[in-house]
């Protein structure tokens, strides 16, 4: 079971938007899908059509029952409306976890524990994390095989991978077998602005080896999709925003083979394979995508 965290200690980079749309493609390839709603603002559970201060069981659940087995960690996921997607959802009451938490030992491992007694019913795992340093998001990076940075191609979010890449060197100071294997994912990129073509050079010259080669471009389908309730690829599933996001996975996926062939499922590793034969569909997706924006720049200069 793969388990990927997406975040960042910035607000508003598309963390909750990546979750959904690598779910989206994720379940669409048929593999069991669990996201955890790790944000008290409860942004993926909404979207997903819950009303969070409604939810019959919430992570805020697991996180504090004194001990848990298979059954109670399967009592806190919630079926969706899409096939092969499940949730655990976040609650409010998750902002009080930390003061909840602090003086019990190992409260760093209580995630990793419990996914690792349902490691056979999914083949990923996506958290979605808060904004904030804390017990939730140490959970989350604590207990997984990949963590994706998204990072708005603007200034300030650039500020907040600095944040993210020194969390980790923490982390890493705390627990030497502490492993951080993290993708940065330049996302709501528009190659008309200098903002975000400045933005891309610097994350070449500082974070080469970890910069995923790819964008996740603007598109306004983002917006409407989480309106709707739907991810990006039900929405539509050629648009440059989907594409981009599916590129992405495929390139995750087969990072995880290289560095973590134990973790991943059969049915995970296959999409890789059977993308390595959609090669010459992939380039023609670059050169539609190249099409289009060709077209939006002459309407608009
Ligand atoms: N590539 C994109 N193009 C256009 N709009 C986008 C894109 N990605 C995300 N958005 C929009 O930007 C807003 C913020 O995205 P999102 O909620 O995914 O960020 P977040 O990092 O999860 O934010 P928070 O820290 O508040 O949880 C949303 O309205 C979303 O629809
Ligand atoms: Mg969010």
């Amino acid at each position: 079971m793969l388990v990927w965290s997406i975040a960042s200690q910035k607000g508003g980079v598309g963390k909750t938007t990546t979750v959904a749309s690598l779910a989206g493609w994720l379940q669409k390839e048929n593999l069991n899908v669990l996201i955890i709603d790790t944000d008290p603002h409860a942004s993926l559970t909404s979207y997903l059509g819950f009303d969070y201060n409604n939810i019959e069981k919430s992570l805020y659940d697991l996180y504090t029952q004194e001990s848990f087995d298979k059954e109670s960690v399967q009592s806190v996921i919630t079926h969706t409306n899409f096939p092969n997607l499940d949730i655990i959802a976040s609650s409010m009451t998750l902002a009080t976890i930390d003061r909840k938490l602090s003086g019990r030992s190992g409260v760093g491992r209580i995630l990793t524990n419990a996914l690792k007694l349902i490691e056979d019913d999914y083949d990923v795992v996506l958290i979605d994390c808060p904004p904030v340093l804390g017990a939730l998001m140490v959970n989350a990076l604590v207990a997984s095989t990949s963590i994706l940075v998204p990072t708005q191609t603007e200034f300030l979010s650039l500020k907040g991978l600095e944040g993210m890449v020194r969390t980790f060197n923490i982390m890493r100071k705390a627990d030497n077998n502490c492993i951080i294997n993290y993708t940065v994912i330049p996302t709501m990129y528009d190659k008309r602005t200098k903002a975000s073509r400045t933005s891309l050079e610097y994350l070449t010259a500082h974070y080469k080896d970890n910069l995923w080669q790819g964008q996740i471009p603007v598109d306004t389908l983002f917006r409407e999709s989480s309106q709707k309730g739907l991810p990006i690829t039900m929405l539509d599933e050629k648009c440059r925003g989907a594409l981009a996001y599916r590129e992405l996975l495929l390139q995750l996926l087969s990072k995880e083979l290289e560095i973590n062939p134990d973790k991943i499922s059969p049915n995970a590793a296959a999409i890789v394979s059977l993308a390595s034969g959609e090669k010459n569909t992939k380039s023609d997706v670059n050169k539609d995508m190249d099409i289009i924006a060709g077209d939006v720049d002459a309407m608009l200069s």
